[in-house]
């Protein structure tokens, strides 16, 4: 079943200048963030930066100090909570204990639909309509048990619940509401890790079925890139960059996103250009930066699965490292290195399982360790930290 009404578009949210301080310390510095309608958007960033802040405001449970937030095209910052059409799941789910699964996604609609007189022990009995509200109220409860493959627990408590059974009640509580848009602040994260990647797939299912707008928060970087459609990377109460997770990984704005997205972490490398198009690192010389004028401070950040064990007369842009340890993952292998020069600065190298037993035949994984660098896991930021457009990195033949 869709919640949306048929042939009703998405709302998107548009959010302009939201400002927030607690006391003297600034928590959201000025956003604008245009969600558009059916879209999933993440916020991610580090804890503290302001993510569940702005949520909150979405939800009209925070006060702005400046800016509005609009949904489907209209202000809502006149509106309570309640009235802005929204639903909220938080980490901590709070389901009523004492309730079976479809007392608890009841509720919303009880709260709704009947009046207090009719919500009250014993006097409730003498409303004539509400046996027929209650049994509207039920059909549409069993309905999304349905769509959420719980409609076998809708007579359990929750304490006699899994984690993600209890997850997806609450998810299925605030689906009841039909709302416009769905905002979650982290509801994963109780979940065991095997729970939690199983739950992401039925979250991104769930959302293309429902077809409605989600804003998800996060500090967990792997959630933001395998669900959004959108991310948008918060640090310090501002956004870094909003993108496609491919955006992000492929081409992020500043070295604080390219070491935030990415697991393992990017390679981070300290040099300066040379001028002719080449950058020293160490004592070596990569060819990745045409353009890029005579010493000039750069950060050169490689991604772990753009680094290949290659043969030290290796033809193109090559590292020169020393191997301290092979970690064997299953399907791939973790390499962990040092640069070769002075300076020591770690690496990690991330092949297939099968470019590691082709290197190790080939006498590739000796202590000394030639790395091939591909241009297209390489990116090039200056000493503000802002990403370097080289219009095609030397070497990418
Ligand atoms: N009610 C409050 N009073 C004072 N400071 C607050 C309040 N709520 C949040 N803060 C502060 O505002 C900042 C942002 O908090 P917020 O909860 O939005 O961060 P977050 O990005 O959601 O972090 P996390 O990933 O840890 O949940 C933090 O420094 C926090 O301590
Ligand atoms: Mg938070």
């Amino acid at each position: 079943m869709g919640v949306r009404d048929s042939g009703r578009l998405a709302d998107g949210v548009v959010l302009s200048g939201i400002a927030k301080s607690f006391g003297p310390t600034r928590v959201l510095e000025a956003i604008d963030l245009a969600i558009e309608g059916g879209e999933f958007l993440t916020l991610v960033g580090p804890s503290g930066c302001g993510k569940s802040t702005l949520l909150r405001i979405i939800a009209g449970l925070e006060t702005a100090d400046a800016g509005s937030v609009a949904i489907g095209g209209r202000s809502v910052d006149h509106l309570r909570p309640d009235e802005r059409d929204v639903a909220m799941v938080f980490q901590s789910y709070a389901l009523y204990p004492h309730m079976t699964v479809a007392g608890n996604m009841a509720t919303p609609l009880e709260m709704r639909r009947l009046t207090l007189a009719e919500r009250l022990p014993l006097i409730r009995h003498l409303s004539p309509r509400r046996p027929r509200v209650m049994r509207g109220i039920m059909a549409e409860v069993r309905a999304v048990a349905e769509t959420l493959q719980i409609a076998h627990l809708l007579d359990r408590k929750p304490a006699q619940l899994s984690g993600g059974q209890r997850q997806r009640v609450a998810l299925g509580r605030a689906m009841v509401r039909r709302p416009r848009v769905f905002l979650m602040d982290e509801p994963l994260s109780n979940l065991d890790a095997a729970l939690r990647v199983h739950m992401r797939s039925e979250l991104a299912e769930l959302h293309a079925r429902l077809g409605i707008t989600f804003i998800y928060v996060t500090h967990d970087q792997v959630e933001a890139m395998t669900m959004s459609s959108r991310v948008a990377l918060m640090d310090q109460g501002r956004i870094l960059q909003l993108g496609t997770p491919a955006d992000l990984y492929d081409r992020p704005a500043t070295v604080a996103v390219a070491r935030f997205i990415g697991s393992p972490p990017i390679n981070l490398l300290e040099g300066e250009a040379d001028g002719t198009g080449g950058v020293r690192i160490d004592g070596m010389r990569l060819p990745i930066a045409p353009g890029v004028a005579a010493g000039t401070r750069v950060t050169v950040g490689i991604r772990p699965e753009a680094l290949h064990p290659a043969p030290a007369r290796h033809d193109g842009p090559v590292l020169r490292a020393r191997l301290k340890r092979a970690e064997n993952l299953g399907a791939e292998w973790m390499l962990h290195a040092t640069l070769a020069g002075a300076g020591d600065a770690p690496l990690v190298v991330r092949i297939t399982a099968a470019e590691h037993d082709a290197a190790a035949a080939a006498g590739l994984l000796g202590e000394d360790l030639a790395l091939a660098v591909s241009p297209a896991g390489t990116h090039l930021f200056g000493a503000d930290g802002a990403r370097i457009a080289v219009r095609r990195l030397a070497g990418a033949a």
